[in-house]
């Protein structure tokens, strides 16, 4: 028996190298060795997009285009809408009696983003209660191990902790899922030098034009120590160097590595040739996408196809529960 293995994305819009190189990457690589389920997380939208709900379903049709062109197989890898299997939030209720609030509040992503996000009203419950949600999402397929970012980290361990508390309270029946972080390429910066993130507006989207794609390699940081083309850079703090690593060969970086040590070469000359290979590392996503958008409903047939196959299988992992709970 293979193991299962699950990854969910929020649809609110465009992804970006970070999504690409963090996550997606991985999951291409772990659809042929596991049982591996895709789904999109419009509950989770809902949570802090609450007001602006308007884009949620074509973000998520968006979302299978991106999936299927980028290598996921919906034969190997089940894709699935997150709100087409209401019984993930029964079972999240169900977590809610054994899980204090204590737990949530301590969570570091709701302290952080309950300080850091201004511009939205996140004094909802539901956006409270997103951890719960998320391991109401891990735990109704039974996944075995779910590739994480080191952000999510927190709320894998936080489902541990109430598979534990549901199995000591009400009889083992939940798998306690293990994380896998990966190692290469967890980190993708964006043109600040800080981690690639939609709300750090330091992104390049896997759709981006070719010209959009130069203009936004064009600007990013190099080593800020380096203000002249004769002084000696360094690759180790570059954001431009990590990108390229992404995408170039070892020789290749090893040559624009020393080059960049001894100044003969400048930041700007790298730009262009990242741009350059970046636009044609993308091309291939970039055409299959676009022949997958001109199917007619091929987003919708995804979809439905994973909702068939997921169904069943959430509402035998409710029914156990509903029936160990007493209910
Ligand atoms: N919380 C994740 C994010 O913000 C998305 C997500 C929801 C998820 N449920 C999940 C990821 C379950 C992995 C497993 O990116």
């Amino acid at each position: 028996m293979k193991k299962r293995t699950l990854t969910g994305y929020r649809p609110t819009g465009k992804l970006h190298l970070g999504h690409w190189f963090g996550n997606l990457q991985n999951m291409l690589e772990m659809q042929d060795e596991f049982d591996a389920y895709c789904f999109i997380a419009d509950y989770h939208a809902l949570t802090t997009n609450w007001q602006h709900t308007e884009n949620i379903r074509q973000f998520t049709e968006d979302m299978v285009l991106d999936w299927v062109a980028a290598g996921l197989d919906p034969e190997k890898c089940t894709i699935y809408r997150q709100s087409d299997i209401p019984q993930v939030v029964e079972l999240m209720l169900m977590y809610t009696m054994v899980l204090p609030m204590s737990w949530l509040e301590r969570t570091p992503s709701y302290k952080e983003q309950r300080e850091q996000i201004t511009d939205k009203d996140l004094s909802n419950v539901g956006f409270f209660l997103y951890p719960a949600l998320q391991a109401a999402d891990i735990t109704i397929v039974r996944a075995d191990c779910v590739p994480v970012g080191e952000d999510q980290a927190p709320h894998l361990e936080l489902t541990r902790e109430i598979v534990r508390r549901f199995n000591s309270t009400y009889g083992d029946y939940l798998i306690e899922p293990k994380s896998v972080i990966p190692e290469d390429g967890a980190r993708v910066p964006g043109t600040d030098g800080r981690k690639m993130s939609k709300s750090y507006d330091n992104s390049i989207y896997i759709s981006d034009s070719p010209e959009e794609i130069t203009k936004t390699v064009m600007g990013f940081m190099t080593d800020p120590a380096r203000k002249l083309k004769t002084d000696p850079g360094d690759p180790d703090i570059c954001p431009l160097h990590q990108i390229h690593k992404l995408i170039a060969d070892e020789e290749t970086i090893q040559q624009w590595d020393s080059e960049c040590r001894n100044a003969e070469i400048g930041c700007v000359a790298h730009k262009r040739a990242v741009a350059e290979e970046l636009c044609a590392y993308l091309a291939p996503f970039q055409e299959r996408r676009a022949e997958l958008a001109a199917i007619p409903g091929f987003a919708q047939e995804v979809l439905e196809a994973g909702k068939k196959k997921v169904f069943p299988l959430a509402e035998e992992t409710v029914e156990n529960c509903r029936r160990l709970v007493g209910l």
